[in-house]
C-alpha cells in the first residue's frame, strides 16, 4: 500500500491524535475506498474545525490495500507499529476486513468498520465494531422486497465465491426467499475479477427465473448485467450494498436499469442533517455522497467520539467508550452499538435509474 494524496502525517508524538484507515483507493473496489476516505477526512476536518480532541488536533494516515486481504492485514500492522493509530476505521469489503480483524484484536487497538456488513467481522473480538446493519437483516429485505413488492416465485442467484459478503448474502437470501414460500432455481458462482459470465448466465437463463440476485460489488455487477442482457435474459437483477457505486452506472449502461438494490442511506432523504451533509460534501467533492461517504463520515464521528468521551487514548479506554455509544446521529442512521458491536438500523432499497439511484422503500428491523 502506498501513502494516499493529500493525507498529511504528523510526526509521532507531536500532539496530533492519528486515526488509521485501510481501504481500497485502487483496483474493482476503489470507489469505496475513496469515498469513504472522503467522508472521514470531512468529519475530521470538522472535528479540527471545532477546537480538536482533548486539545490536540486529529489527523489520518491511509493505506491503499487495493481490495486484497492481505494488502489490508499488512496495512493495519503498519498503522500500529510504525504510526501507533489510536483507532482505525475501515474496510469496507468484508473479505478485508475479517483479515485486519485477526491483526487489530491481538494488539488491543479498536477498530470500526464503516460498512462490512458480514457478521462474523464484529465477531473477531470485543475491539471490533461497526456503525452499520448486517447482513441477516440486508438479505431478508431483498428476499421480502423480491417475494412481496415484486411478486417473484422464482429467483436465480449469481455469487461471488472469493467474497465472504457474498457467500454471506446468498445464504441468508436463498433461506428468507425459500421460507416466504419462493423457490431459488439455480445458485452459480464467479470468482471476483472475472470478465466473462456467459456460461453460468446461460444456465441460468434455461431456469426461466423471475429475477437474478446478485449480491457482488459493482465493478462486476455492471459486467454481468451487460452480459446478461446480451443473452436475453429480460429479468430483473437485484443485489446489496454493493452495488452502490456512480460506476455502476458508467458499466451497467442501460443493461442495469430497472434494478434493484439494498443500501445504507439514500442521499434523497428530506432529514436535515442528511440534506447539510449532502451540501457540505457536494462543495467539499463535488459530487454526491454514496453510503460509503455516509458511513466513512459516520465512523469517523462516531471515533472521534468516543475519543472526547474516553478518560485517555489507551486502546482499552477508547474501546470501552466506543462501545458505549448509544443514539449517535448520524448521516445513514441513528447508531447504538449493541452487545455484538453492531449497529441496529434500517435499510432502503434503490432502483437504478439513468445514472441515479432512485428510493423506492425504506425497511425497518
Ligand atoms: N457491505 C459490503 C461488504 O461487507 C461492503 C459495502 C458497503 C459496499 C456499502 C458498498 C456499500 O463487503
Amino acid at each position: 500500500g502506498g501513502d494516499a494524496p493529500g493525507t498529511p502525517t504528523p510526526p509521532a508524538n507531536s500532539g496530533t491524535l492519528l486515526l488509521g484507515v485501510a481501504t481500497a483507493l485502487t483496483g474493482g473496489q476503489a470507489t469505496f475506498g475513496i469515498s469513504t476516505r472522503n467522508g472521514i477526512e470531512m468529519a475530521i476536518r470538522e472535528a479540527n474545525a471545532a477546537g480538536g480532541v482533548k486539545g490536540q488536533k486529529l489527523a489520518v494516515k491511509v493505506y491503499d490495500d487495493q481490495g486484497k486481504p492481505e494488502e489490508a492485514a499488512q496495512a493495519v500492522t503498519r498503522l500500529i507499529t510504525q504510526d501507533k493509530v489510536v483507532v482505525i476505521l475501515g474496510d469496507v469489503a468484508s473479505s478485508n476486513s475479517l483479515a485486519m480483524a485477526e491483526k487489530v484484536q491481538p494488539a488491543g487497538v479498536p477498530m470500526i468498520s464503516p460498512a462490512s456488513t458480514n457478521p462474523a467481522v464484529t465477531e473477531k473480538g470485543d475491539y471490533i465494531f461497526r456503525v452499520c446493519f448486517i447482513d441477516p437483516f440486508q438479505g431478508f429485505v431483498m428476499a421480502k422486497f423480491a417475494r412481496d413488492t415484486l411478486k417473484a416465485a422464482n429467483v436465480a442467484v449469481l455469487q461471488d465465491n472469493k467474497s465472504a459478503y457474498s457467500i454471506g448474502l446468498t445464504e441468508v437470501f436463498t433461506r428468507k426467499f425459500t421460507e416466504m414460500g419462493g423457490k431459488i432455481t439455480t445458485t452459480e458462482s464467479f470468482s471476483q475479477g472475472d470478465t466473462d459470465y456467459r456460461a453460468q448466465l446461460t444456465a441460468i437463463k434455461k431456469t426461466q427465473p423471475d429475477a437474478i440476485y446478485v449480491p457482488g460489488y459493482y465493478s462486476e455487477v455492471g459486467i454481468i448485467a451487460r452480459q446478461a442482457r446480451e443473452l436475453g435474459l429480460k429479468a430483473p437483477m437485484l443485489g446489496g450494498d454493493g452495488w452502490d457505486s456512480e460506476k455502476l452506472f458508467e458499466l451497467g449502461g442501460s443493461a442495469i436499469q430497472g434494478s434493484y438494490f439494498s443500501n445504507h442511506y439514500s442521499p434523497d432523504n428530506n432529514d436535515p442533517r442528511v440534506q447539510k451533509f449532502v451540501a457540505d460534501y457536494k462543495a467539499a467533492y463535488g459530487g454526491v455522497p454514496d453510503a460509503l461517504a455516509a458511513l466513512g463520515y459516520d465512523a469517523a464521528n462516531v471515533a472521534i467520539d468516543a475519543l472526547k468521551r474516553a478518560p485517555d487514548t489507551s486502546g482499552k479506554a477508547v474501546r470501552d467508550a466506543i462501545a458505549a455509544t448509544k443514539d449517535f446521529p448520524g448521516v445513514a442512521g441513528t447508531i447504538t452499538l449493541d452487545e455484538k458491536r453492531n449497529a441496529v438500523k434500517s435499510a432502503v432499497v434503490l432502483k437504478v435509474g439513468d445514472g441515479k439511484a432512485e428510493f423506492v422503500t425504506t425497511v425497518n428491523p
